[in-house]
């Protein structure tokens, strides 16, 4: 049995088996290997994409639970060869340093981006707590999202 479903814009099939998690659907079967995995768990956030718009971890999901969905891997975030803005923040802030929990992070705030309820650091810090770090001790990630969101510092 196939499992259809958006992939970063277009229409894919899954060959996969029902059970197998989205995150090794997404890396080893369509070759997006953005998305990492850090603890298998559910705990770092590391393999974290958008599942019709908010933030889920890869490394839990079955490959069945997205027939018809619309999913959307940070190769998903830039358009056209340009950066997503939170992507060119996290850039310019310098907010990565090895770089395994950065798709994770890019992805959460994408999501946040859309939220109404982010109006202060803590807001942020809330919203990016399933998200972690073990590298930049977090400042320059909230700072990253926190330009782009509008949040003052
Ligand atoms: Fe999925 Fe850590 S690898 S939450
Ligand atoms: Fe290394 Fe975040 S940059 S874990």
């Amino acid at each position: 049995m196939k499992t259809r479903f958006q992939l970063n814009g277009r229409e894919v099939f899954s060959e996969a088996p029902p059970m197998t998690r989205l995150l090794d659907v997404l890396r080893e079967e369509f070759g997006f290997t953005g998305s990492k995995e850090g603890c298998g768990e559910g705990e770092c956030g590391a393999c974290s994409v958008l599942l019709d718009g908010r933030s889920v971890c890869a490394c839990l999901v079955p490959v069945c639970q997205v027939e018809g969905g619309d999913v959307v891997s940070v190769e998903g975030l830039a358009e056209d060869d340009r950066l997503h803005p939170i992507q060119a923040a996290f850039l310019a802030h310098g907010a990565a340093q090895c770089g395994i929990c950065t798709p994770g992070f890019l992805i959460m705030a994408a999501e946040l981006l859309k939220r109404d309820e982010m109006v202060t650091r803590e807001d942020l810090r809330a919203g990016l707590a399933g998200n972690l770090c073990r590298c930049t001790g977090y400042q320059k990630i909230v700072d990253a999202v926190a330009e782009v969101v509008g949040v003052e510092s």
